[in-house]
């Protein structure tokens, strides 16, 4: 690999991983949280009536309950290094700012690498100081200083294996949770849309003429435009958010990748180089060296403050699961502080609903199951006879609660098939000339308004859901308990291959240094390195050995 290679590459594996993990913090945390899904689901739709029916959490902070409060007691640089004590809150600057604390320790250590190891090779370059094996006395030392490199560049090799491995399976599990996040959002879309669908249908029911009242018809038209402008933001921002998740992720795992294979590369091969002696191209190698263990420290600290997010975020959540009606920093980022529109939203479905239920039995009274006496003038009277029809029945009470339903009414579920026995064959004046107490097209509009109300009663437990927040608890249950460990497994992982790598190429540096620099001829170099072509890693440290004896038997 030559030297203007092996720089472009450096800086590619630079440039987009610091950039990458730079912004990674922030939007991982995002994501993992569904901040600005949530958020802007609750600017859409809950905060678009004004009568706040939900407990105003702010007013109270004794009740205040600190997330994570044990793991988050960390150094806070903006704030003099004092201990910050507010617990997760990632709107609170002085978080981000005691969560970044962490990664000090490994950014001090890029720095003190960069600065110690960048000296030393400016005294080495100006002065001629140099760390030399001489003479025989030192072949001892010699065979110590090849063990201990092809330690270390095993190290560096095992480190490399666990960092692709780890962030390959990062990457998968963080575009597993991201995907569960994303479909929670849509299954949320979906049912708002449905509901919308559905309340739009409602407006259209009409049994003989007989339509909603026309104030709830606009109730209904002012509770879709809520409801469709939160679908369609929340749609948005999901789609936006998951695509610019997936970007950084993806160049976050190109960089991973990249760091990998260019630290295997320089680690193995400035461990042949320096066996050989290529004391020139050596050099190449070891400041490529010097400023890839920078970039890797750098990027180990990166890793340390994501872990440390990500797992104070799983805290907080578990926490907040345990304890949903307490005042959390999470509260003001959910959709389940602010109840009023999606309780405006069931209490208006279930009294469509009721009002369909109430046009549906009303046409039932007057018209089916009416004994009109035949007569032109009698709108009433279509020749219906035979068996009175069953009601349907209230699926909820005046106060709008559950009801079961009495036996001797029809459910909505089975109206159609119950009803399906009283339709009678029509002549064409739609006059029934077999028993029965519907025409087919009666039938059709019944069926059609309890399939109506049928379906908005189907969406009162999801809307429940979203408005108690059990939807948001089970989500954060399901981060917590089946996405949260394995993305933490996967961090320490990629850290501890971090780690490996970057303490490997640093130990192996001042190695190759030394190794290279020991006395030994051209001729037996050039040899011996003809011989090593075919060869492979397991022969090659008894040749090393063997032409070292070889080596200094000659100096002698
Ligand atoms: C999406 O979420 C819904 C509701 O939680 C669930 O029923 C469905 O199975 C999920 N789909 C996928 C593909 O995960
Ligand atoms: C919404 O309605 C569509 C079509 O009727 C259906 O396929 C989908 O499952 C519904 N979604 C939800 C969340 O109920
Ligand atoms: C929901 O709204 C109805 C009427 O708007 C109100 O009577 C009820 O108390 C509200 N419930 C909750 C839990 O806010
Ligand atoms: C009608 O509903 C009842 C419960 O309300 C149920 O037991 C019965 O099986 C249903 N019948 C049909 C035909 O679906
Ligand atoms: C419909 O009528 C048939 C025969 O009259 C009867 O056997 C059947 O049980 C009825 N179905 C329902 C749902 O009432
Ligand atoms: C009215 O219905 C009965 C059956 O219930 C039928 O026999 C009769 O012919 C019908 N009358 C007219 C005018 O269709
Ligand atoms: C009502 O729903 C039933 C199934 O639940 C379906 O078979 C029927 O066609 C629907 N009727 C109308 C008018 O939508």
């Amino acid at each position: 690999m030559g030297k203007q290679s092996v720089l472009v590459s450096f800086f590619v594996v630079f440039i987009s991983s610091v950039s990458c993990t730079s912004s990674l913090s922030d939007d991982h945390s995002k994501f993992i949280l569904g901040k600005d899904n949530f958020g802007h689901w609750r600017n859409g739709i809950l905060s678009s009536t004004p009568a706040n029916l939900a407990p105003s959490p702010s007013n109270d902070p004794s009740s205040t309950l600190v997330l994570a409060g044990s793991r988050t007691k960390r150094p806070d640089i903006l704030n003099n290094f004092k201990r910050y004590h507010d617990g997760w809150d990632i709107t609170n600057k002085h978080y981000w700012a005691s969560v970044g604390f962490t990664g000090v320790a490994a950014f001090t250590l890029a720095i003190l690498w960069f600065v110690s190891f960048g000296l030393a090779m400016i005294i080495h370059h100006c002065c001629g100081w140099r760390i030399d094996i001489k003479g025989n006395e030192s072949s001892g030392s010699q065979r110590i200083c090849l063990i201990l490199l092809i330690v270390f560049t095993c190290g560096s090799s095992i480190g490399c294996i666990l960092l692709s491995v780890g962030q390959d399976q990062f990457h998968g599990k963080a575009m597993e949770t991201l995907n569960f996040v994303v479909n929670q959002s849509d299954y949320t879309v979906q049912t708002l849309v449905n509901v919308t669908e559905y309340m739009s249908l409602a407006k259209t029911v009409n049994v003989a003429e007989v339509f909603l009242p026309s104030d709830v018809k606009d109730d209904i038209d002012r509770l879709n435009i809520d409801l469709n402008n939160a679908a369609n933001t929340l749609k948005l921002k999901t789609n936006q958010n998951s695509h610019t998740i997936t970007t950084v992720f993806d160049a976050v795992r190109l960089s991973m990748i990249a760091v990998a294979v260019v630290m295997l590369l320089v680690s193995l091969l400035g461990l042949f180089l320096s066996i050989l002696g290529h004391k020139n191209i050596i050099y190449i190698f070891i400041i490529s060296g010097w400023l890839l263990v920078a970039v890797t420290f750098i990027l180990c600290g990166a890793f340390v403050i994501i872990n440390n997010a990500i797992t104070d975020t799983c805290m907080a959540m578990g926490q907040w699961v345990d304890n949903p009606h307490a005042e959390t920093a999470l509260s003001n980022i959910l959709p389940c502080v602010d109840q009023s529109t999606t309780n405006d939203t069931l209490y208006k479905s279930k009294l469509v609903v009721n009002d369909i239920t109430n046009i549906i039995n009303g046409f039932i009274g007057t018209f089916a199951n009416s004994n009109a006496p035949p007569g032109r003038w009698n709108s009433n009277y279509y020749n219906q006879s035979g068996p009175l029809m069953p009601y349907l029945c209230y699926p909820y009470d005046s106060q709008l609660r559950d009801l079961e339903c009495p036996s001797q009414l029809v459910s909505m579920a089975n109206a159609s098939v119950v009803w399906q026995n009283y339709t009678c064959s029509v002549s064409e004046s739609s006059y029934c000339t077999s028993t029965g107490r519907l025409t087919p097209e009666m039938y059709q509009q019944l069926v059609g308004a309890v399939n109506i109300s049928y379906a908005l009663q189907h969406y009162a437990p999801p809307l429940l859901s979203l408005q108690d927040c059990n939807f948001v608890r089970e989500t954060f249950r399901i981060i917590t308990s089946d996405h949260c460990p394995p993305l933490e497994d996967r961090l320490r992982m990629v850290n501890t291959g971090l780690a490996l790598v970057s303490v490997g190429v640093m130990f192996s540096l001042a190695l190759w240094i030394m190794y290279a620099n020991r006395p030994q001829r051209e001729e037996v170099f050039g040899k011996i390195s003809l011989k090593m072509m075919g060869k492979c890693n397991g022969d090659m440290s008894v040749d090393v050995e063997s032409r070292s004896r070889k080596v200094s038997g000659g100096e002698v």
